[in-house]
């Protein structure tokens, strides 16, 4: 009887055609950590997008916070909100991919669980996008003079800016914020590059036009930025590296892969770790052999388990499959080391440029290492 009355009030607080209108747009909201702004930003896109059919899908990595379960509740009292809920993965890029490929509706918008978006333009975007005036619609926050001045701390603009204008070299599209956590498109043009895309990293506008086979017709619209609301932003250096090893990867036309830059900071890390353990070796009176036996084994140990940290946090090994991981890391570096002095020698023998010859060596090793690695460690 009360699970009656319940289900009634419920069906009478539905929006009256759903299930029988097809949903013309999915929102798509990654979350990590942000279960105190799920509930204030549902409320917002039922009144922005109000006489619009439309869904929103929350891709959550499994947050600590209990983001997904908020998002379920919410989910049982409205038809419209859903929840993908990843387990064991981490990654902006990927779960808004996700968030789009789960999608049956023709157009899908992305936007920030913080509240940073301005949700109340998504309306404008989608008529841009049904007019056929625009296949992308780009939030963006360097249109207006207020998108300037709110949200963004001094660093962290300058930081955008940076990011914007490499973006827009690379891309030789005229997009003012080719970084935008804030768009609209047509489902299908994602779909069509879907398997090109990253799953790593922050930059998946940028990522999803640099990987079209022909020009989009993009349009902007710009906003005013928001003080993030509850919770933390999650852009750190990391990120930051990773978008510059996707820019990398789109130059060189994905010949090399977006992590190969972090592997490489990493590796020339251990050459400060290696001189930091030589020195004090030496400093402790050990014999120069010793010392510099230690002082490599030290660096590989430390190259390891710093690229187990960050360049594969989302491959993290841990416990006994860490123990393994290291050894098979320390038996591939060894043979990289190996085929480097041979390579080296070789060239060595048609050129007397040692520098050159080194540095063969040097990059065929530095190589070896990233491929052997990726593929049998991690
Ligand atoms: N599922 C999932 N997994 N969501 C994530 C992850 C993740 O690993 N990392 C971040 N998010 C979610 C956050 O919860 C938030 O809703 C959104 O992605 C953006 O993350 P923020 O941490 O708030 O990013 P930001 O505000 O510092 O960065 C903004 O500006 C960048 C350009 O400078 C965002 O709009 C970025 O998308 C944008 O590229
Ligand atoms: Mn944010």
């Amino acid at each position: 009887m009360i699970f009656a009355e319940i289900h009634a009030s419920r069906l009478a607080s539905q929006p009256a055609l759903q299930g029988q209108e097809p949903i013309e747009l999915t929102v798509v909201v990654p979350t990590f950590n942000e279960r105190d702004n799920i509930c204030p930003l549902a409320e917002r896109l039922r009144v922005a997008l109000s006489g619009i059919s439309w869904q929103v899908i929350f891709v959550d990595d499994n947050s600590a916070d209990g983001t997904a379960q908020v998002v379920k509740r919410l989910a049982n009292d409205d038809p419209r909100v859903m929840c993908l809920h990843r387990i064991g993965r981490r990654g902006l890029a990927g779960a808004v991919l996700e968030g789009v490929m789960a999608s049956a509706a023709p157009v899908v918008a992305v936007i920030d669980a913080d509240l940073q978006h301005d949700e109340t333009i998504l309306p404008g975007m989608l008529g841009l996008i049904r007019s056929g005036e625009a296949e992308l619609v780009v939030g963006s926050r360097y249109l207006t003079p207020e998108g300037l001045d709110t949200g963004l701390s001094p660093m962290r603009l300058a930081g955008s800016r940076v990011a914007t204008w490499i973006a827009r070299l690379v891309l030789r599209a005229e997009v003012s914020d080719p970084v935008s956590g804030f768009f609209m498109i047509r489902r299908d043009l994602v779909e069509r590059v879907a398997p090109r895309l990253s799953s790593q990293g922050f930059k998946v506008l940028f990522d999803i036009i640099a990987s079209q086979p022909e020009k989009l017709k993009i349009a902007e619209v710009p906003y005013a930025f928001a003080e993030r609301q509850a919770g933390d932003s999650k852009l750190d250096g990391r990120v930051v590296i990773e978008y510059l090893g996707l820019i990398l990867s789109k130059l060189t036309r994905n010949v090399v892969p977006p992590r190969a830059l972090l592997f490489g900071i990493v590796g020339s890390t251990g050459l400060l770790v290696h001189f930091a353990a030589l020195y004090l070796c030496r400093w402790l009176g050990l014999t120069f052999i010793i010392s510099q036996t230690l002082a490599a084994l030290t660096a590989m140990t430390s190259n390891f388990l710093i690229n187990n940290q960050v360049t594969y946090r989302d491959r993290r090994l841990k416990g006994w499959r860490l123990f393994t991981g290291y050894l098979r890391f320390c038996a591939l570096c060894g043979l990289g080391l190996v085929a480097n002095v041979a390579i080296a020698d070789l060239v060595h023998q048609v050129t007397p440029l040692w520098w050159l010859a080194g540095a063969s060596g040097a990059i065929f090793g530095a190589i070896w290492n990233y491929v052997g690695t990726s593929l049998a460690v991690w």
